[in-house]
């Protein structure tokens, strides 16, 4: 087991509960979605992984470890997140090649300018974008930098809150076969948070559905397709079936 959320309650003032009693697990290399309604509390889970924020009540384990202030430098070289905003999570002033040096230099690693190269190419980025500034890029361009600024670690795992949202349908479509490639070759495991569940069922081995707070079902990819037995999970992917 990779990821182990345990029991976890979350609220941001007295009274209110943000997350009621969440179970989560991702197994290593496996890709897990997290779907649900807007507010249903899906980034907050997101926040409280990478210990972003703390739970109020239960225990979240990475690889059966409790995952504690003192174990967070182990934490985050082997799990990292990707937002939504492209453009928000890098430094407009910083070219491609210094938003690259950072998470390198943070792991302590080294790579020559071939190896670089190579990386580039994974991600199906141009080899001359190293110069250019985020606000030279495109929004697919700049999902990538930051997709590839994430797995320079080698993560074990990757959150993606929302991180197709914004951008076109043959760009989400190339993003999401770069996440599958990079689950494939490097065995990463992925937790996939969006609203787009044709892309979640296309990506994911299991889903979790969320609903005001509360992961209300789940379930595995079978052959033939995902098997919900709460109602609002069935009427969500229904509507998809429909479509
Ligand atoms: N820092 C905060 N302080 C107070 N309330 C918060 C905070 N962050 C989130 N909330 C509240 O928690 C609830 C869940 O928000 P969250 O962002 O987790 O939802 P979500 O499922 O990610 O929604 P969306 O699909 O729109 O991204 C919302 O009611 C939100 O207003
Ligand atoms: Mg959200």
């Amino acid at each position: 087991m990779l990821l182990h959320v345990d029991q976890v309650n979350k609220s941001y003032r007295a009274g209110q509960r943000i997350l009621k009693n969440i179970n989560l697990t991702v197994g290593k290399g496996e890709i897990v979605g997290l779907v649900g309604e807007s507010g249903s509390g899906k980034s907050t889970l997101a926040k409280l992984i990478m210990q972003l924020e703390k739970p109020e009540k239960g225990a979240l384990f990475f690889v059966e470890q409790l995952m504690t202030k003192q174990n967070r430098s182990y934490f985050y070289e082997n799990c990292q997140i990707i937002f939504q905003n492209a453009t928000a999570a890098l430094n407009p002033v910083w070219t491609v090649r210094e938003l690259l040096r950072e998470p390198i230099q943070v792991a302590h690693k080294s790579f020559t300018d071939r190896e670089i190269q190579t990386m580039l190419e994974m991600v199906k980025l141009p080899s001359d974008i190293l110069e250019a500034l985020p606000s030279e890029l495109s929004g697919g361009e700049r999902q990538r930098v930051n997709i590839l600024r994430s797995i320079l670690v080698e993560p074990q795992l990757l959150v993606c809150d929302e991180i197709v949202s914004s951008l076109d349908r043959l760009i989400q479509r190339e993003i999401i076969d770069l996440l599958v490639t990079l689950n494939k070759e490097k065995n990463m495991a992925i937790l996939f948070i969006s609203h787009d569940l044709k892309a979640v069922s296309y990506l994911c081995n299991r889903i979790y559905v969320m609903k005001s707070g509360e992961i209300v079902d789940e379930s595995r990819k079978c052959e033939g397709g995902f098997a919900f037995t709460d109602k609002y999970a069935q009427m969500l992917f229904q509507a998809l079936e429909n479509e």
